[in-house]
């Protein structure tokens, strides 16, 4: 089967091409998975505009779809599209409408099947890809997913009915009816987690998205204290975050509540009072962080700022895994791109004894790939009647 998908749910304008070989065990295979990224364009606004990210993909859908038609070279293959794929929730609306709109009048023109996509359910699924072995292995039990984006953060459980693995049940037709069977168990009160990053970043003087620009400052940050350290001295490395010379630290909001629950806008708030308590009223003037003492503020804040809150998602999201019984851990969204997290996500299981699954990094953002796989097993449950069309708030389950 092959699945041309499409994604617009936010800043990011991506079709894909996906082939599925086999039915029992089906192994997907990205023919072509083109992203059109509009970061620069909403970089001098701080986040996503809506009417400006509609427009663009009015203006890009054309173009990606001719370029992943081209890569995927179906012709010359012998292949051809036996369904469309559309994100339709959660998301902007205006957004999600365009890429709707191109994909309904697709799907006219090619005589094809539309099948709407929750993009939550895609960030998880985004882990199936290009991993055919992932069925083997797992356990019986439940697994807790952990979807962080710019737009979301929610704990996932995901409830195995069947008596096979997880993912076997997600993917076995004979146990076909747990897939989808989804309860979110927690999520952010306010501010997202990537929004977090996004935010506090503007406030640092430091580009959009903010996710990346702090990760990167983060590191240098590390780097630089571990030259200063002599070589070879590998337990003082360890220790050379925490003994920088600015020393800062922010709060780790909601980490010891019971329940699953995150908030990250006091994070922002503290970064903000920190920020103007050392530097005036003003945000940090390229002046400022001009100087060393000013870059290296900025640096350390971003260290911590980057711990703070991976402290939160890994204790709220073990925490989860303990309480459900479950012994497998999914991460998804554009968040999970960030390196620190993934090694301590990583560090974090192998001392608890959990599978950890985390797509690689090129599917952790949004893409239309994961568009596909998911659409791929939508079709395979009960078709609904109702016209396909945009929930900028649609709800996993
Ligand atoms: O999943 P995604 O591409 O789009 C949404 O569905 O929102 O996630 C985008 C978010 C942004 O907030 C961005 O700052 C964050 O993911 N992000 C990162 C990293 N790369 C992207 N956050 C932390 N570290 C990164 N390396
Ligand atoms: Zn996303």
């Amino acid at each position: 089967m092959i699945i041309l998908a499409i994604e617009t749910s936010c800043d990011d304008t991506a079709i894909a091409i996906v082939e599925i070989k086999g039915q029992k065990n089906p192994r997907f295979s990205i023919l072509s998975n083109i992203v059109s990224s509009q970061v620069k364009l909403h970089a001098k606004y701080g986040g996503v505009y809506p009417s400006l990210a509609k427009r663009e993909h009015q203006k890009n859908l054309p173009i990606v779809l001719k370029k992943a038609l081209r890569l995927a070279s179906l012709k010359r293959k012998n292949l051809k599209i036996d369904l469309i794929a559309v994100t339709n929730g959660p998301g902007l609306e205006p957004c999600l409408w365009t890429g709707i709109n191109f994909a309904k009048e697709l799907s006219k023109k090619m005589r094809l099947p539309l099948i709407p996509v929750n993009h939550i359910e895609a960030h998880i699924l985004a882990n199936l890809i290009g991993r055919p072995a992932l069925v083997v292995g797992l356990s019986t039990e439940p697994a807790i997913c952990l979807i962080v984006s710019g737009g979301h953060t929610q704990i996932i459980l995901m409830k195995g009915k069947a008596k096979r693995t997880q993912f076997s049940s997600l993917i076995h037709p004979a146990s076909r009816e747990s897939f989808g069977n989804y309860k979110i168990i927690g999520e952010t009160r306010d501010d997202a987690a990537g929004e977090c990053f996004d935010k506090t970043a503007r406030i640092l003087g430091l580009s959009y998205p903010g996710g990346p620009a702090i990760a990167k400052a983060a590191a240098k940050s590390a780097r630089e204290i571990i030259h200063r350290v002599r070589p070879g001295r590998t337990k003082m490395k360890m220790r050379t975050q925490s003994s920088s010379p600015i020393d800062i630290s922010l709060p780790r909001p909601m980490i010891h509540q019971k329940n699953y629950d995150f908030s990250f806008s006091g994070l922002k708030t503290a970064v903000l009072y920190q920020v103007n308590k050392k530097y005036g009223k003003a945000l940090l003037r390229p002046a400022k962080s001009g100087t060393t003492e000013g870059r290296q503020y900025i640096k350390q804040m971003c260290v911590e700022i980057q711990q703070s809150i991976i402290d939160v998602l890994i204790r709220k999201t073990i925490k989860a895994t303990k309480d459900y019984g479950a012994k497998t851990i999914i991460l998804g969204g554009g968040v999970t791109a960030n390196n620190e997290l993934r090694k301590q996500f990583q560090k974090a299981c192998f001392s608890s004894g959990f599978n950890l699954f985390v797509p690689p990094k090129n599917l952790s953002a949004d893409n239309a790939a994961m568009i596909a796989v998911t659409g791929y097993f939508r079709s395979l449950r009960k078709k609904s009647k109702k016209a396909v069309g945009a929930d900028a708030n649609l709800q996993i389950g």
